[in-house]
């Protein structure tokens, strides 16, 4: 079933595709494809790049970011041997008009189809799970009433280490490659890389790979030398080689890298041909390995059949949890693209169009892992182990690292730590697993200490991060990175932190009393108590009727009606609730201040009005373009609490209205204006301030899938784990009938099912699990591996 059709695609719901029937998007319309190490992007031209492990320290292909262009991928020519016309099989390079073009964005791969002189041709981009390489299948129809003689040309350029490698002339002469072929193979390897050595010494280092691409057919002839490829002064779009028909099999040391084979397909009228290329990178000690992986995928049939494992795999990972409610664009974002953009992307990937990286981000990642929960709550325990063992002895944290070459930094951040408890807790609601607070973590600095006692220097160095005030120090910011001069001297405050701790301190006290130490946890709810009084005293502005979101170093306000811009924020509205910090009158202003200022077409905004011109003593967000991103955008990330604070004040229009208004595939049937891909959530949206309103950006990002998914199952369908079971407590449209959920929890399965007959918005009247009455809303842990029906009534 097709749905969500505009002029540029549609969802293929049954097969869990976005067809993209245009490669004329308003912008790359990209898949990242990332089931563990080997990852690739591939937009709807063929644009993109392929890494293994981290996309900027481990880069195979270059790539250059250019979303106007969109000029840089992995590309197949095809040439008509007997006229010499040349296209490409995705729209780029060449630009041929095709007579039928579709870009089929799947789960772990991608398929370009195309229709050009008589040709329709089928390109599939697909990473095997646990192989460090990617697989294009090639599908030819030869539709005409003639025999055609074709020669294809794959082409891309060679990185092999850290990207970009912006000073080309000096890394091509450390790249050498080589042919063999026996076995339709081009071999590439560098001796340099600028991570360091065992020793210490930068610059000395090869890079530790061994990077290989090869073809099924038998190649006709290799190219690694882009100069003989393109011609001095050449051009993708019609390269000489393609043009005359032959490569020149020149490699060795002495060239600008690339990558190209030529094969030969001859396709009688009315019959298809098969080819497919690898492209891999194996240890180097391990060279071995790539050949026996070369052997097997010069069968095409491997390609196939590598295809229907990469299809296995993803939607084994996404089968644990399913919804279906009347709202199609929830159902299309719970079941498929928000767990899915979370993990191949988010925490494999790392990486992106719009933010190539590949590092860890201390917060980033704990919060993405999330999405694991109710899929396999065993990969957030992997994360938040992972996570801290980049926390040192006083508690404090990298605020990023790089997996490969283990650096990181990055500053002091008053949040970063404390998504370590954050984190923990949630994984602990979800699965009762309380073994893994015992589990012994080493430290950066130092000797291994039990999870538990991470968490715990967690919260004692922030709570010892306070001003005299008794308010959490901003330091180099909290979690608007923007914010980077507010605590510059050590003096900022945050109200976010103190409402962020306010959130952490009840489940850590509840922690510590199980564990037997009532001590800690009454000393816990005391900080908490007077955190929120702090809060209340020095965060409240009676003027607008709303918290404020921090103070400088200089004792200045942010977030008060005093302010010139900036006069009200989100967060301290939204995490006031979360927190419980606000109450009665103050929890009733808050909330307005949000529906009433922050409330927008594009979704909740961060802040308004937006910063007009820099504030020296504010930081970065002040000095991006008004309404653009942390200036008074709409974060999706931000956006996501702000439903589920909604949720919090039982105001289900409004939170219903804001996922509407979050929600990328209702965004993206005005393309036009929003631009970017309709099955992804962006990081951010243009804010009013901007002149680009309702505008996406910085799409596949950190932080909104998880939460808006998280958001989606616990607070809007309400099915949320706590600490004694399975909460069951919607928050729904008063129009829906009824709405289904299936999900794990703690080694059983439910099968909800939620009627709603009086058409009400909340309010379990009534429920039943395998038939008996339960008492109020909460299921119990049955833990048995089998499958339980519930059936819920509301009103
Ligand atoms: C980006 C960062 C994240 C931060 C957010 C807000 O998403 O990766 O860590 O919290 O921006 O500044």
């Amino acid at each position: 079933m097709s749905r969500f059709e505009s002029k540029y695609g549609y969802f293929d719901e049954a097969a869990r595709e976005y067809v993209i029937t245009s490669p004329h998007t308003p912008r790359p319309w990209v898949n990242v494809i990332c089931p563990g190490d080997w990852g690739v992007i591939v937009s709807q031209t063929g644009g993109g790049y392929s890494w293994r492990g981290h996309a900027s320290l481990n880069a195979i292909t270059r790539w250059s970011q250019d979303m106007i262009r969109d000029s840089w991928g992995k590309y197949v020519y095809v040439r008509d041997d007997a006229t010499g016309e040349i296209w490409s099989l995705a729209w780029m390079p060449v630009k041929r008009n095709p007579e039928r073009y579709a870009v089929r964005h799947g789960l772990g791969y991608s398929v370009i189809e195309s229709s050009t002189m008589g040709i329709s041709s089928k390109l599939t981009i697909a990473v095997p799970p646990g192989e460090p390489l990617e697989v294009w299948l090639v599908e030819l129809v030869n539709e005409g009433s003639v025999d055609r003689e074709l020669s294809l040309f794959t082409y891309f350029e060679w990185c092999l280490g850290v990207s970009p490698d912006w000073h080309r002339e000096f890394h091509r002469t450390f790249i050498e490659t080589s042919v063999e072929p026996e076995i339709s193979t081009i071999w590439a390897r560098k001796r340099f890389w600028e991570i360091p050595n065992d020793k210490g010494t930068p610059w000395n280092r090869s890079w530790e790979y061994t990077a290989f691409h090869a073809s099924s057919l038998d190649a006709s002839g290799f190219e690694c030398d882009k100069e003989r490829f393109l011609g001095m002064y050449g051009d993708l779009s019609k390269p000489v080689a393609v043009e005359r028909g032959y490569l020149s099999n020149s490699c060795g040391k002495w060239t600008d890298a690339i990558g190209s084979i030529h094969v030969r397909v001859k396709i009688p009228a009315g019959e298809s041909r098969q080819v497919s290329f690898v492209l891999g990178a194996v240890e180097a000690q391990h060279e071995s390995e790539a050949r026996t992986l070369i052997s097997k995928y010069r069968d095409a049939n491997e390609a196939a059949a590598a295809l229907r494992r990469v299809s296995q795999f993803w939607s084994g990972l996404l089968e644990p949890y399913r919804v279906q409610t009347p709202d199609e664009a929830f159902n299309l974002m719970q079941n498929t693209w928000l767990p899915y953009q979370a993990i191949s992307c988010r925490l494999w990937g790392r990486t992106g169009y719009y933010q190539p990286g590949g590092a860890y981000g201390f917060r980033d990642q704990l919060q993405d892992s999330q999405i694991f929960l109710p899929l396999d709550p065993s990969q957030t325990a992997k994360q938040i182990k992972l996570h801290a063992a980049h926390q040192y002895v006083d508690g404090h944290v990298d605020h990023w690292w790089h997996p490969i070459s283990e650096r990181g930094g990055g500053g002091l951040y008053s949040d970063d730590l404390l998504w370590l408890p954050y984190v923990t807790t949630g994984y602990l609601k979800e699965t009762g697993d309380y073994a893994l607070l015992d589990e012994g973590i080493p430290y950066r600095d130092g000797d291994s200490e039990s999870l538990w006692m991470h968490c715990i220097r967690a919260i004692e160095l922030s709570l010892s991060r306070r001003s005299e005030r008794g308010l959490p120090l901003i330091l180099d910011g909290d979690w608007n990175d923007g914010m980077n001069a507010v605590g510059a001297d050590r003096r900022g405050e945050s109200i976010w932190v103190a409402e962020f701790l306010c959130t952490i301190l009840p489940d850590i006290a509840h922690l510590a009393r199980l564990r037997g130490d009532s001590d800690l946890a009454t000393r816990y709810e005391k900080e908490c108590r007077s955190l929120a009084d702090a809060v209340n005293t020095y965060g409240w502005s009676a003027d607008g009727g709303w918290y404020i979101r921090a103070v400088c170093d200089d004792g200045t306000p942010i977030g008060d009606p005093k302010c010139r811009y900036g006069k009200v924020f989100l967060n301290p509205q939204v995490w006031s609730i979360i927190s419980g910090i606000a109450t009665g009158d103050r929890l009733k202003s808050a909330w307005r201040a949000v529906v009433e200022h922050l409330s927008t077409d594009a979704g909740p905004i961060l802040f308004a009005p937006a910063y007009a011109e820099p504030d020296e003593r504010i930081g970065y967000l002040t000095r991006y373009a008004p309404g653009v991103r942390e200036n008074g955008g709409r974060y999706t990330h931000a956006a996501a609490w702000a439903i589920m604070a909604a949720v919090m004040v039982g105001d289900s229009s409004e939170a219903w209205r804001m996922y509407h208004r979050v929600c990328p595939v209702r965004c993206g049937c005005s393309p036009d204006v929003y631009k970017v891909e309709p099955y992804v959530t962006p990081g951010n949206v243009d804010g009013p301030d901007s002149r680009r309103y309702r505008e996406g950006g910085w799409t596949w990002y950190t932080g909104s899938a998880a939460w808006l998914f998280r958001v989606g199952s616990e607070w809007l369908l309400g099915i949320r784990p706590e600490w004694d079971g399975l909460r069951v407590n919607p928050c729904i449209p008063a129009n829906w009938d009824e709405f289904h959920v299936k999900r794990k929890f703690r080694n059983a399965t439910y099968e909800i099912s939620v009627r709603n007959p009086r058409h009400v918005s909340s309010g379990v009247s009534k429920m039943t699990l395998d038939g008996g009455e339960v008492e109020g809303n909460l299921l119990p842990a049955l833990g048995d591996g089998k499958v339980h029906v519930v059936e819920v009534t509301l009103g």
